[in-house]
């Protein structure tokens, strides 16, 4: 289904696939998390009221957990890049280094050096210095995401560059830093991700609220409920400000990559004018044809053009022009005498709707959640299907995210630098099929073991709730001090 094979490319690929996902189900949950614990030590700064400490506190362990998660998972992807991807970072390195630096420096410098400082001051600073400290983490973890991004998103649409001979070896040579932190790929997937990873937040609040109030211990009912409504609301606006950030970032994507477009609609042929939206099909993807669609009349102009008319082209016509565009001569050993720029329809058409269907799950249950808690009508605790749905729904976000970085990275094919380098370009020419069943193998079982962990811990956590006091108020003393050692 991915194009993916036992091949040195198809495991190398299927290595980068495993990693990227895996770490992505907790960067974004980190990103979001950093904000909403900082949301709730400010409310507690303004409101005074001691449940948006005890909330701040009491998520901020889960946010910690996914953050140090994050990290590994991140080492492992580093890892993986250098080992499999040599081709790619000798093609690239001039550009992918800079952002990963000032990210490794300044934005991971930043994050590090506050949630530490954070984590162990609650009762040193006042609540205005102690809440400045979270909102510091949540600005580092944010600048991350922006120097990641950058790299990124030179790979979907190149700017600021050269092409130069450097060593004997055909290379990019970066000419203008300030246009690789310009790009518009950039300020489009940025706002996305964001409000995505915010939304993210807000469900898994929700979703652990729900199960807290399900399990009726004595003396948690109120952080639960005021926890439960706090999550409803951030996933609500999450939801909405996602769509609209989606629509943003389809503009973009129609313009720099019309091929992954027309993939995510399913379209081989050019389409009608007006253009129907195609909700589901069947796709051949060998014979670049489809049947069984379900269409809804003028939508897919509407999603277009945001107007009634116009037709858009499919993925035959667009495939043609791009052999004109790029053609045998550059790239014809790589990709064979039969040029063939068509991405993985199939998992790119129902990625896409995965992706949107999440948001609009989301904004559903929400809505419902907060109208059944809302003040006079307040029955959410009797509506046992809607809490249970809340906290089996924590999954849903993580689904919508990782179905989000299946449309950018598949849809790229056959490029890893779009118009530049294709991926099997990339390849590191020292890989064998052995030494990747190995990583692949052993990447497998480590990261089901970090999960599994995750998972552990965030039970723990809300088994204990959010009044257990423990060893792990050691994690308020000073780390250098006597206690902290367990004398
Ligand atoms: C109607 C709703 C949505 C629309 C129209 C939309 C649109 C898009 C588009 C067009 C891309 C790929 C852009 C590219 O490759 O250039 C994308 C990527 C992505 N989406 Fe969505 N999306 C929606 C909802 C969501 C939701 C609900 C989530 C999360 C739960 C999400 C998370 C992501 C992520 C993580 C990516 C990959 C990173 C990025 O390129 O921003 N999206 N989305």
């Amino acid at each position: 289904m991915f194009g993916i094979g036992l091949t040195i490319v198809g495991l190398a690929r299927f290595q980068f696939a495993m990693t990227t996902v895996f770490h992505f189900f907790f960067v974004p949950f980190s990103i979001g998390m950093g904000f909403v614990v900082a949301v709730m030590e400010t409310m507690y700064c303004v409101k005074k009221d001691k449940v948006y400490r005890d909330m701040a506190k009491f998520w901020g362990k889960i946010f910690l957990l996914s953050f140090a998660v994050g990290i590994v998972t991140g080492l492992i992807q580093e890892f993986q890049f250098g080992m499999n991807w040599s081709e790619y970072s000798r093609f690239m390195g001039d550009v992918f280094g800079a952002p990963l630096a000032i990210e490794a420096l300044l934005a991971f410098f930043i994050e590090s050096v506050f949630i530490g400082i954070w984590m162990f001051t609650w009762d040193r600073f006042t609540p205005g210095w102690h809440a400045f400290m979270i909102w510091m983490t949540s600005i580092g973890t944010m600048l991350s995401a922006i120097w990641i991004l950058a790299a990124n998103s030179f790979m979907q649409h190149p700017t600021g560059f050269t092409i130069a001979m450097m060593g004997g070896r055909t290379r990019i040579k970066l000419t203008n830093f300030g246009d690789v932190v310009a790009n518009p790929q950039l300020w489009r997937v940025f706002p996305h991700l964001i409000i995505a990873a915010i939304m993210t937040a807000g469900v898994v609040i929700a979703g652990m609220s729900a199960w807290g109030l399900l399990r009726k211990k004595d003396g948690e009912n109120h952080f639960f409920k005021v926890s439960l409504k706090f999550g409803l609301w951030v996933g609500l606006v999450g939801s909405i400000l996602t769509i609209f950030a989606g629509d943003f970032q389809t503009q973009q994507m129609i313009k720099d990559q019309p091929m992954k477009f027309a993939a995510t609609e399913g379209i081989y042929q050019n389409t009608k004018d007006p253009a129907p939206w195609t909700v589901i099909e069947t796709i051949d993807a060998k014979g670049h044809k489809t049947s069984g669609e379900v269409e809804l009349p003028k939508v897919l102009s509407l999603l277009t053009y945001h107007k009634t008319t116009g037709s858009v082209k499919g993925m035959n016509t667009i495939n043609k022009e791009l052999n004109d565009q790029y053609g045998n001569k550059k790239f014809g050993t790589q990709m064979g005498s039969e040029l063939d720029f068509y991405p993985p329809a199939k998992t790119l058409f129902w990625s896409f709707r995965i992706m949107t269907l999440v948001a609009f799950i989301v904004l559903v249950f929400d809505f419902l959640g907060l109208l059944f808690s809302r003040k006079n009508k307040d029955t959410i605790e009797n509506k046992k299907w809607l809490l249970y749905c809340l906290g089996i729904g924590i999954w849903v976000p993580f689904i919508g995210n990782s179905a989000g970085w299946f449309v950018t990275e598949f849809g790229r094919y056959p490029w890893i630098v779009y118009g530049l380098f294709t991926i099997s370009q990339a390849v590191s020419p020292s890989s064998t099929i052995g030494s990747l069943l190995f990583s692949n193998i052993l990447y497998f079982l480590l990261f089901t073991f970090l999960g599994g962990v995750m998972v552990w811990y965030s039970r723990q956590t809300l088994h204990q709730g959010p009044y257990f006091e423990d060893k792990d108020s050691k994690q308020n003393v000073d780390p250098f001090a006597k206690e902290a050692f367990g004398k």
